[in-house]
Formats: C-alpha cells, structure tokens, sequence
C-alpha cells in the first residue's frame, strides 16, 4: 500500500480464563510491541489494540473447574493479564475487555448490519441437547470416546490426546459433561456466515494481492483452507453466557453470539474507548482506506484472522488487514509449552520470580524481551530452554552489548575527562570511516527487516553492530595509545577519535535497541544525560547525536547474568509443577473411574441400559459382607479414601472413591457389601483388593449396601 496516514495495530485478545505463558508473549504480543514502539520511534500515527476475551466456553469450564462464576473468572484474569502485559513493557495504548457494554453493544450492532443486509443465513439443525441441565451443548461440554486413538475423554470439538479436530457427531458414547448423560439431538436454529459466497474475493485478496508480503505459514493455511471448499459458519450458540442477540431479533432468545464472532470486533469497540478515552475520532482507522491495520497472532488463530474476520469487515465496511503475522509455536525445553499439563513458564511467574524480586527488575524483562525475540519462532517453531536463556543473556547482551557501552563510558572517563571528545576529520582512518558508515546502513538494514516483521534478524543486526564496536575497540587500543601520550601527544587525538565514535554508536545502540529493550534504551539515555526524545527514529544512523564537549555520566550495569543455581531452579521448578498437575489429573481419572463403577454397581445405571445376563454371570460375582475397621484418606487424592475392611478369614485394603461422602472416622465399624473377586487395581500407588457396593440417591449422595442387621463378616450375598 502507499504510505499509510495511519496504523492500528492488534494484538489477538488473550482468553480470560487463567494465566497466559512466554510462548503466548513470544507469539502475539512481544513482535507486536517491537513494531509498536519502532512505528511511535517515527511520530507515525499509531493505536496499539488489544483486551481480555471474556466470553465462550474456555471461561464457563474454568468457572466450573474453580467452582465459580464466569464473571469471578474473568474479573480475576483479566487483572492479572492486564498487569503482567504491563509488566512486560508491553505498551498496549488500550486493554480493553470484552465484557465492557461498548463492546456488548458494538457486536450487536455488527451482527444487526450483517443479518439485515441478508449477509447471514439462518438454518434449523439438530444438535446435543442435555435433557437433564435443560441445555444445548457446546462443543467443549460433551465428551466421548475419540474415533481416532479411543479416548474416553476427548472433547467435542478436538481430542487433546491425539490432537485431531474433531465434531460432536464423531464421538462414540457422547456424554454431557453437566449430567454425565448421554446428550439426546434436538432442533435449534442459528445464525450462519457463508463463507462459502465469498470464496473468490478471498482467493484474489490473499492468494494474488498479499501472495508476496504475507508469511508463508500464513499463506499456507489459507491455501489449503479455500482448497477444501468453505463452509458457512455458524455465528451463535445456545448458551447464557455470552452477548445475548438483539432483542428485535426473532427467534434469537437464549442464544449468544459465537465467541469467535465477537471477540475480533473487540479490537474496534476497544478502539472505541481508546478514542473516547482521548477525545479522538475512532471511525478513520477501522474506515478509511489509507488505514493499515495488521494483526499479530498466534498460529492458532490463522484462519479467523486471515479469512473469517476479513469477510466479516468486507461485508460491515471497514478496512482490510495489510498483514496478519503469525508465529509457530514455541517449546519449552524439550516439550509442547502447555499450561494446562504445567509444562510452562507462566509471565505472571516469571514476573514474580525475576522482575519483582529485586532493583533490576527491568533488566530481567528486557532479558526476556531479548531472548523470546532472538529465538521467536517466525518462520518454524523454535525452543525455549533455560540454558539457553542464561547463554544468551551472557554470550550476548552481557557480553557483547553491555560490554561495548561500559568500555566505551569508562575509557570516556578515562582517558577523555568525563566529556564527549572532538572530532579530528583529517584523521579519520578507513576503520573509522567503515563503522560510521556500519552505523547509518544499520538504519536502512533494521528498518527494513522491522517493516517486514522480521523482527528476529533486525534485534541481530542491533548486537550485530555492537559487536562491531567491540572489534573496532579491539583495534584501535586507545588504552595503548594512552600509556605512550608522553613521547606522542598527537596520540590524544586518535584517542578522542575513536571514543568520539564510540559514543556517537553508543547512543544510535540505544536508539536501535529502543523497539526491542525499552529499558535498556532509556537507561543508556539517563547515563548519555539526553532526553528520550534521542530516541525517535529519525535520529538512527547520525554520527553527531552527543555534542562535543557534552560530560556524562557513569555507565550502569545494563544488563546481569544469570547465575547457574537460577537456572537449576527454574528447571527443577518445572518438573515439580508438571509432575504435581499430571499426578493430580491421574488421581482425579482414578477417582472418576471407581466412582462411575461404584454407582454402577449401586444399581444407578438402569438395567435396560445393561445386556441381559444369566445366573451363571450374576454368580461369577463373589459379594461378601464385611465390617470396616479403618478409614483413612489417601495423600494428594481429594476423592480416594483407604480402608480396611475385615472379611471374616481376611482383612482386605480397599481403595475407594468416596471420600466426598463420608468422613473416615464415621464409618470405621459399618458393615457394607463387597465384590471381593474383582482384579487387584493400584490406585495412587496403593493395591486395592475390592469394590464397596454404594447406593447413590437422588441428590447424588452414596449411601453403603447393607444386611438390615448385622450379620458375621464374610457372610455371602446371593
Ligand atoms: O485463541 C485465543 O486465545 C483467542 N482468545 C484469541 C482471540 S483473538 C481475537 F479474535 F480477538
Ligand atoms: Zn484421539
């Protein structure tokens, strides 16, 4: 496109439903930054967009996991993203919420434009219907057995076992996972996008216009997405929480917009606010063509940015996205990145950990700032590693970086009085004139990668030239110089020379750095004695930003190591976390498993739902009465309890997942039923040898089977 007049910049709006981790940071929000600050660097006209999404099923699960409500979820979240952004020197110019009114009524009236303009498609369709909760299911709620790797507990919409998308329809034995109940299908009508009619606008706008400044990851995607044939999408859900459809909308009671259809609207009523916030006028940058918005993503996310949302703003009015940059994913030592298997570093922990911790705080965010950037995974995905952290911290910034700016400050004080020194023109050597000339081809270098979102190689080509500095120091010595001043006192000009170049790179270091280490940048302004203002963009590439003559101050540590005991913890701390979230999830599958079969032998699955069997099975099942004698809870397993129960001939461990009904000092001495001819199982690394036979009545209490009266323990049960 020509020169923009303006730019608005989004960044994919973070789920409120828990904490987000670096690879979140590394994929959506650091790039973005970067170009943020590089686009403000130019006095361009630039908002930067982006907000807790509030709605959909990934916040009604989590609310059901805490045992809360939706709006406690993303009350708390979005605090604490909107915090740990900040944290991070993320310089959103609003974080918005998609929760706020504005944006409740900005989607309504999106999909009001749409569906009168006969842009949407209204159809009737069956869908999981749970008889018991009175509710359709979303794709999230019900669970099934997966077609693919046989999962008993793969979601409606993906097994995450196997990772195959997947549909409602394709699960074997759905369940709801309010009721436990086989979903019954029922008729329900929503509202479609048909995407399909606009495939050959997509085709041309993705495919021809951008087939050259698009990544190719995103290029991909959308190929392979338009060659399999769109379909229409639908735009609502039956669901209560969410943004109700308008209400003159008929048939629309109970039904919500689709979260996926109003969370990108979240950047324009974000926008809104902003505006308002600034008495600014929000229409020019979501209206008018010489607008440039682009949208950075997580690769997730592809093809609701690159093909949905598009259409979506083609059929309202607005501008197209110039560009929608995606990363790959980033792994962490060895593994997927994953929150929900612990397998993370989550920000707001690391936040805690390195950044408030102690003073230097903003050196460990421009550390990580620096790392995720220099190993983000733009085009593959890429791997994040502890070890690798400490090396490039060191091997770099330490190093290279902050070695160069020290050395240049303590020979300035040295050997040239505190002062920016002069010039000596007639004795500039071809190694000066080659770094000056590095120095302002950097410009053109950094400007260019940045403004093709390569945002890896610019932050290279920035230590790139320090590292330049560093050999040119190597070379000319001025610490040698220094020691024969007596017998050459023309020597003190080669020496201001030198440090003058020094300085004048020191200070484009901190402009170049600027975009990519923000605090590093201002705290080399504090030592330069200039005002940030030395920052703007259009000061890279001088050779005369610190006058002549100008005193400095005493250089500052820019930039710490990180010791190898910081980086023995951080790993340790991963496993133990991974460790006690995949324990608990093993104790909670355990837990589920005896309980379903404990309520299954307490007679709550009905017969018709059970094959008809005859004596001769009935009596392969050896019951027997006998007493409990000791009752205790099983560690790290909320549900499990421990007994022993006394048999008559044999006392037998039990391990039972009961401990939600019964408290264990209550009912050392009951009688109860037991299958004692089952197969030993090991639950939480304890054998059980047997099933307690439990009624479970209405309200879902269980209850022991037992003789009227008490009978000799052993006693059969025929
Ligand atoms: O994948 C996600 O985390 C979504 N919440 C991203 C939404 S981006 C945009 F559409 F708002
Ligand atoms: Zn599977």
């Amino acid at each position: 496109m020509t020169e923009p007049k303006r730019y608005l910049i989004t960044s994919a709006l973070p789920y409120a439903n828990g904490p987000k981790h670096i690879g979140h940071l590394a994929g959506a929000y650091l790039p973005a930054d970067i170009y943020v600050r590089y686009l403000r660097a130019q006095k361009k006209d630039v908002v930067y967009v982006c907000g807790s999404d509030e709605h959909g099923a990934a916040i009604t699960i989590q609310a059901m996991k805490e045992n809360t409500t939706p709006r406690a979820i993303v009350d708390k979240y979005h605090a604490m993203l909107k915090s740990n952004m900040a944290d991070l020197g993320i310089s959103f110019d609003i974080y918005h919420r998609t929760s706020e009114p504005i944006h409740h009524e900005t989607a309504r009236e999106f999909f009001t434009y749409l569906n009168d303009n006969g842009d949407l498609e209204v159809k009737e369709t069956e869908q999981y219907f749970d008889e018991e909760a009175n509710t359709f299911l979303a794709d999230r709620y019900i669970v099934g057995t997966c077609p693919v790797c046989g999962n008993e507990n793969a979601y409606g919409d993906q097994c995450e076992r196997c990772g195959t998308s997947l549909s409602p329809e394709e699960l074997i034995n759905p369940r709801s996972t309010l009721s436990g109940n086989a979903p019954i299908k029922k008729a329900t009508k929503h509202w479609y996008l048909p995407l399909n009619r606009h495939e050959d606008f997509l085709r041309q706008w993705i495919l021809t216009d951008h087939k050259d400044d698009w990544k190719a990851n995103v290029l991909g995607q959308c190929k392979s997405w338009l060659d399999a044939g769109l379909m229409p999408r639908a735009v609502t859900r039956d669901l209560d929480w969410g943004i109700a459809l308008p209400q003159n909308v008929e048939g629309g009671k109970g039904k919500v917009l689709y979260v996926w259809f109003d969370a990108p609207i979240g950047y324009i009523s974000a926008t809104k606010q902003w505006a308002l916030d600034n008495d600014k006028d929000w229409k020019p940058y979501w209206y008018n063509e010489d607008t440039k918005l682009v949208h950075f993503i997580g690769k997730d996310n592809i093809v609701f940015h690159a093909i949905i949302f598009p259409v979506m703003l083609k059929l309202h009015g607005n501008v197209l996205p110039d560009n929608v940059p995606s990363n790959e994913f980033m792994n962490l030592e060895g593994d997927k990145m994953s929150t929900s298997r612990g397998w993370s570093i989550e920000m707001d922990d690391y936040i805690n950990d390195f950044v408030k911790k102690e003073n230097g705080g903003d050196q460990m965010v421009d550390a990580l700032r620096y790392y995720l950037t220099a190993i983000a995974p733009e085009t593959k995905d890429s791997e994040f590693t502890w070890k690798g952290f400490q090396d490039a911290v060191k091997g770099e910034l330490v190093d290279v970086f902050g070695n160069f700016v020290n050395r240049a400050f303590v020979l300035m004080h040295k050997l040239c009085k505190g002062k920016v020194p002069p010039l000596h023109a007639a004795l500039l050597d071809e190694t000066d004139k080659a770094l000056l000339e590095e120095i302002a081809q950097t410009k053109v270098t950094i400007s260019g990668l940045l403004e093709t979102y390569k945002f890896r190689d610019a932050q290279y080509e920035v230590i790139d030239l320090a590292r330049k500095g560093n050999k040119y120091m190597q070379e000319k010595q001025p610490w040698i110089v220094a020691k024969s001043l007596e017998t050459n006192p023309a020597g003190q000009q080669l020496i201001d020379n030198c440090l003058h170049i020094c300085l004048q790179l020191t200070a484009n270091l901190a402009v170049y750095i600027n975009p990519f280490l923000p605090h590093a940048a201002k705290k080399m302004c504090y030592m330069m004695k200039v005002v940030d203002k030395m920052l703007d963009w259009s000061n890279a590439g001088k050779p005369n930003l610190l006058s002549v003559g100008y005193s400095l101050r005493e250089p500052q540590l820019l930039f710490r190591k990180i010791e190898d005991s910081e980086v023995t913890e951080q790993v340790e701390k991963l496993k133990i976390k991974s460790e006690k979230i995949k324990m608990e999830k093993e104790n909670k599958e355990a837990a589920e498993k005896v309980s379903a079969a404990e309520t299954a032998a307490a007679g709550e699955v009905t017969e018709t739902k059970k094959p008809e069997i005859n004596f001769e099975d009935f009596a392969k099942i050896d019951l027997k009465v006998g007493t409990i004698i000791a009752a205790e809870k099983v560690a790290k397993a909320d549900k499990l309890l421990k007994l022993e129960v006394d048999l008559g001939v044999e006392v037998r461990t039990i391990v039972s997942g009961i401990a939600m009904h019964f408290d264990p000092s209550a009912i050392v001495g009951k009688q109860v039923t037991v299958v004692t001819n089952l197969a030993p199982r090991k639950m939480r690394g304890i054998e059980s040898n047997g099933m307690i036979l439990m009624a479970e009545d209405a309200d879902g209490k269980l209850k022991f089977v037992n003789p009227d009266e008490a009978v000799k323990n052993g006693s059969g049960v025929s």
